[in-house]
């Protein structure tokens, strides 16, 4: 039988059920290489302060690389109901290892702020790794907007048609709001990178530590100021899921963009049988399956956060055994959205758009509605003035069974003696896009100083995050 890391004071071994219930080990072997490297860097400050040898600092650290690999290839299936947790299992099988020597291990540490430390390394880790994905959905999102560079589809508001716009403008903009979930990503490890480890079980330690030491070799900025916070608090668990819950949403909403661009009614895009499925029954069907996953499972991220939220908000300072109940929502909010941006990058850079289906769509000559009352604009009329005439003008077409387009010019001057004959010329699609000129507007030169701009800054910002030095868990 496995050995507790707090056995002594007990006459009875813990009822099954209750294993059953509090073992995490099922859940926390994600920490393994985190937990063991937090180990690593604590045993070597326990060298460097004298609290152990020399000879057994370079022992248990060679111990700890050889049971790191061991335990990455162990079938652990069999040990959930044996050990407790990752940290327990470290402990044994270091035992097994280097023997009793092992015993020191724990020496000025508590599991409370091991676990608090072994958590934020891996979220650090993972945030790398996110962010990295990110940017290659903005890759992949950006590659669709070059090589679609000129197509132009009706934009929408309220699902109705609004104004033309460029295919890649509408791409563009989701490349913003991935650049947001990105900077939320990243900005989080700042907050991340105060290192729990010395604040024992809560109060610190009465052996003579160096806890800037250990926090300088996890690659953590500093220690954490308050050991009663460091054990206590979770914040960085609810912060980055939160996070992850807004990329999920945005990745939901890019996901229903597209379902209705693959759809039969708008047949803008055609996805890759890669990322569709059929129908058991009906032989005809190709379904955005991936993509309905997507917005159905972005509710578990919401689900998550609520989770941990809802967890932490009654819990007495400090450490509460509640808090384990922090990790599998974590983990599993990070394995989500990582998965998803990987799936959405796929579906992105696979699919097809068809230019003839954008380009019937934009028959629709109400598109230019605004473009009829930018002109009176420009002709001096009051801007009130010009969408009620433009609005009259609409109502007329509507009566008349006739779109915009099909009027004449003596039909326009009915509405504002300010149309010219050159109104007639506002019905080409390139043309309304050209005519925008304010800044982030989806005239064709923006967009594509855009493209170029966030192909740069996506070269530079990946090179820059595959070389940063980071602990590698
Ligand atoms: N498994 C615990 C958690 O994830 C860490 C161990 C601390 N446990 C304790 N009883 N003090 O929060």
């Amino acid at each position: 039988m496995s050995q507790k890391l707090w056995g002594a004071r007990f006459k009875e071994d813990l009822h099954p059920a209750a294993k059953c219930f509090s073992y995490s080990l099922a859940t926390d072997y994600a920490l393994l290489s985190s937990d063991v490297k937090v180990s690593m860097a604590h045993v070597s400050m326990l060298g460097k302060v004298g609290l152990i040898s020399k000879q057994d600092t370079k022992k248990m650290i060679r111990g700890l690389w050889q049971i790191l690999a061991i335990l990455k290839r162990k079938d652990i299936s069999a040990l959930m109901l044996e050990v407790e947790d990752i940290h327990t299992l470290i402990q044994e099988t270091l035992e097994k290892k280097i023997g009793k020597l092992a015993k020191k291990l724990h020496t000025a540490r508590s599991r409370n702020d091991l676990v608090a430390t072994s958590t934020r390394l891996y979220v650090i880790n993972k945030s790398k790794a996110l962010a990295l994905r990110i940017t290659q959905l903005q890759s992949a999102l950006l590659r669709q907007a070059e090589k679609n560079e000129k197509v132009l589809v009706p934009g929408y508001t309220h699902l109705q048609h609004a104004q033309i716009v460029l295919l890649a403008h509408h791409l563009l903009a989701y490349v913003e709001m991935f650049r947001r979930d990105f900077e939320r990503v990243i900005s989080i490890r700042e907050r991340l990178s105060e290192c729990p480890l010395g604040s024992g079980a809560l109060a610190g330690s009465g052996l003579p530590i160096d806890r800037a030491y250990v926090a300088k070799l996890l690659g953590f900025k500093r220690p954490s100021a308050n050991s009663m916070d460091a054990v206590s608090d979770r914040d960085f668990v609810i912060e980055t899921i939160s996070h992850l819950a807004i990329l999920m949403m945005h990745a939901s909403r890019l996901s229903e963009d597209l379902i209705l661009w693959n759809s039969s009614e708008f047949r803008f895009v055609t996805l890759s049988d890669q990322y569709s499925t059929g129908s058991s029954l009906m032989p005809h069907k190709k379904n955005p399956d991936m993509l309905e996953l997507i917005k159905g499972r972005t509710g578990e991220a919401y689900g998550h956060l609520m989770s941990v939220l809802t967890t932490m908000k009654g819990l007495p300072l400090t450490y509460n055994r509640d808090m384990q109940a922090d990790k599998k929502p974590l983990f599993e909010a990070l394995d989500l959205a990582e998965l998803t941006l990987e799936v959405l990058t796929g579906v992105i850079g696979t699919m097809d758009v068809n230019k003839e289906a954008c380009q019937q769509a934009l028959q629709d000559s109400f598109l230019y509605a605004t473009d009829l009352l930018e002109y009176l604009v420009g002709q001096k009329v009051a801007f009130r003035d010009a969408h009620d005439a433009v609005g009259r003008l609409v109502q007329y077409a509507l009566d008349s069974h006739t779109h915009l387009s099909g009027l004449k010019l003596v039909d326009f001057q009915k509405f504002s003696p300010k149309f010219k004959k050159d109104v007639l010329d506002i019905f080409e699609p390139q043309a309304s896009v050209a005519r925008k000129v304010s800044s982030g507007s989806t005239n064709p030169k923006m967009v594509k100083a855009s493209i170029t701009k966030w192909k740069k800054q996506i070269k530079q910002t990946s090179a820059k995050l595959r070389k940063s030095r980071q602990f590698h868990a």
